[in-house]
């Protein structure tokens, strides 16, 4: 940097470089920066590197002018660039009228379909929602439940343990059912009671495509002076016409739980003309009147107060209500699936 009139040419030459180039497409305005203004080998960058090199006296002058060259560059490249936009917007290629593209619209699992539709039809009669832990103990799970010690469900082969039972503690398990949460509803609250209990719950079973390893059940529950079986056959009935539909038949069939006395399940008339009868009968939940035990172990007075219950698989009811035949579909997640929900 010491002959003035070598640097003189050398800043002349770049100018006319400058203003010559021809700056046409998104390409050759790309490969115009990296020429001059690079951040490594920038021509007029490695310019700028040197001013401290120059003699004092020239500094300022030669500064000023690899500046305006610096200047007129990035000139060239926005007036490019805005050039090339507006041919962009302006070309034939572009058809402003296309309509734009619509986002895929998301669905509902038809699980909480069906869930929120059951708690509908019970919170419009006075019921409240009511959850409990999933994590339970075997005294909530089984034992307040008049589950009686030896009973198959206690086994390690029906439910998930996370502690064993032992002789100095009850077992800690993944809830069988939501049956627990009436215990710890009766065990909080004074009757009047009126609960449903929506809930996730775990069973240790082969997987098919009739049973997981969890699912999800409604529990409801109605402790009062002189509730009766009537009201439970009543409030059920109301919930099988919202499901299934104002003419659904509806029975109830004697069974058994350790938490109901009397007990019941209940099934529905599925219609289908290519079976015998033109249909057949399927249950669809589990009920009973509260059994005084139950009421006894968690304090509430049997000669007093009376209850009913009830159970269901949330699962059972919305593949009926859908046509589901595989239970495995429900948990897997799949587009095709889903979007027929929406
Ligand atoms: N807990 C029962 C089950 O998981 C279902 C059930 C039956 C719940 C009868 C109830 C009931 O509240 O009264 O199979």
């Amino acid at each position: 940097m010491s002959d003035s009139a070598n640097i003189d040419d050398t800043l002349n030459e770049l100018n006319k470089e400058i203003e010559s180039a021809s700056l046409h497409s998104d390409e050759s305005i790309e490969s115009f920066r990296i020429r001059f203004l690079g951040k490594k080998q920038g021509r007029i960058t490695g310019l700028m590197k040197r001013i401290p090199e120059v003699d004092p006296g020239d500094r300022k002058a030669f500064g000023q002018r690899v500046n305006a060259l610096k200047s007129r560059a990035m000139e060239r490249i926005e007036t490019a660039q805005n050039a090339a936009q507006t041919q962009a917007v302006t070309s034939n290629d572009l058809d402003l009228s296309l309509p734009g593209r619509t986002l895929p619209e998301g669905s509902v699992h038809p699980l909480t379909q069906t869930h929120r539709l059951i708690i509908r039809v019970f919170e419009s009669y006075g019921f409240t929602v009511e959850e409990g832990p999933e994590i339970e103990d075997d005294w909530h799970n089984f034992t307040a439940l008049n589950f009686p010690p030896d009973h198959p469900a206690r086994d390690m082969q029906d439910t998930f343990f996370i502690e064993a039972p032992s002789d100095k503690h009850d077992g800690i398990l993944l809830r069988t059912h939501t049956s627990p949460v009436q215990i710890r509803v009766l065990q909080s609250q004074k009757p009047p009671i009126r609960v449903i209990v929506p809930g996730r719950v775990y069973r240790n079973e082969a997987i098919s495509y009739k049973s997981y390893c969890l699912f999800h059940q409604v529990e409801g529950l109605y402790v009062d002076e002189n509730v009766s079986m009537g009201d439970l056959k009543h409030i059920l009935h109301v919930f099988a016409r919202v499901l299934f539909g104002e003419d659904v038949r509806m029975r109830f069939r004697p069974s058994f739980f350790p938490f109901t006395e009397p007990s019941a399940e209940v099934d529905i008339w599925w219609k289908d003309d290519s079976l015998p009868g033109g249909g057949r009968w399927l249950e669809i939940l589990g009920c009973g009147m509260v059994d005084p035990n139950v009421l006894s172990a968690v304090g509430v007075d049997p000669e007093r107060y009376t209850g009913y219950a009830f159970g269901m698989g949330i699962e059972r009811i919305a593949m009926l209500r859908y046509g589901i035949e595989d239970i495995r579909i429900l948990y897997e997640n799949d587009e095709r699936f889903l979007s027929q929900f929406a």
